[in-house]
């Protein structure tokens, strides 16, 4: 049966960005090691994913992996990576079964081919949907998509306006995200989607990511609708 929807009268976001951090600290506090918190972090995803679609929400953004992780040991990487390779493909399916395009974003092609052709997969199996989907940000550095966009523009021989040069991010085709929510305490993008996210609201928890619930997610998504969006005008204007 399904879960009650959140409050009537909630606003909800179209789309939702998330920046899942803290896998590392959580798993630390419980004597595992990272790799465990990653693993819980990746069923976390998954359920939060489930509970947006099922409020209504239409696109989801997850930060699973930016271009300055891969600084990280190569350990740690590779247990990321075998994340991937075990369990990607059957997770997927089960949240794009209804409809959901899935997109890897990000310099995939950084990432050992096994892993991209998971990824490929995926996408290609979800290619033909619109209307709803999920990003999964891996390699991702926010900066070097909008190089990457004004090198296409330079391509193309194309001026830009504010409008068109978005439609040459990863997310071109979507709306940007109404709500940014980070968990594990810190209070910075970290290098994540910094053109779309000109007027998201940006919502903090001290939540490390495993232990962020749906109840969380719905908390995040109330307090998302009772702000007041001015957009720079001001109250009486709108
Ligand atoms: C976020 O959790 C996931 C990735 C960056 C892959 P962290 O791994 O950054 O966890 P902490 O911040 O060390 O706790
Ligand atoms: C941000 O988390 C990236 C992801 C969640 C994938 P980090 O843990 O890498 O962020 P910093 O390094 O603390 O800013
Ligand atoms: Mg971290």
């Amino acid at each position: 049966m399904a879960r009650n929807k959140i409050k009537q009268g909630t606003k909800l976001p179209e789309h939702i960005a998330i920046i899942m951090d803290g896998n590392g600290r959580w798993a630390k506090k419980r004597l595992m090691p990272r790799s465990f918190g990653h693993k819980q972090g990746m069923e976390r995803m998954i359920g939060l994913m489930e509970r947006a679609f099922e409020l209504g929400v239409n696109y989801i953004t997850v930060y699973a992996l930016s271009t300055e992780n891969l600084r990280r040991p190569q350990e740690e990487l590779e247990g990321l990576y075998n994340l991937i390779r075990n369990h990607f493909t059957s997770y997927m399916d089960r949240i794009c079964a209804k409809g959901v395009r899935l997109r890897a974003i990000g310099d995939i092609s950084l990432l050992p081919q096994d892993v991209q052709d998971i990824l490929s997969s995926s996408e290609q199996k979800t290619a033909g949907y619109a209307g709803k989907g999920v990003n999964i940000a891996l390699c991702y550095g926010a900066r070097s998509e909008i190089v990457r966009a004004a090198n296409l523009a330079v391509e193309r021989g194309e001026k830009v306006t504010e409008e068109s040069f978005s439609k040459l991010l990863y997310t071109g085709d979507q709306p940007d995200p109404e709500l940014i929510i980070r968990t594990g305490k810190e209070v910075r993008l970290s290098n994540f989607l910094l053109y779309q996210a000109a007027y998201s609201e940006l919502y903090f928890s001290d939540k490390m990511f495993p232990e962020f619930s749906d109840k969380d997610l719905e908390k995040a998504i109330v307090w998302y609708s009772g702000r007041t969006r001015r957009f720079g005008k001001t109250d009486e204007q709108l």
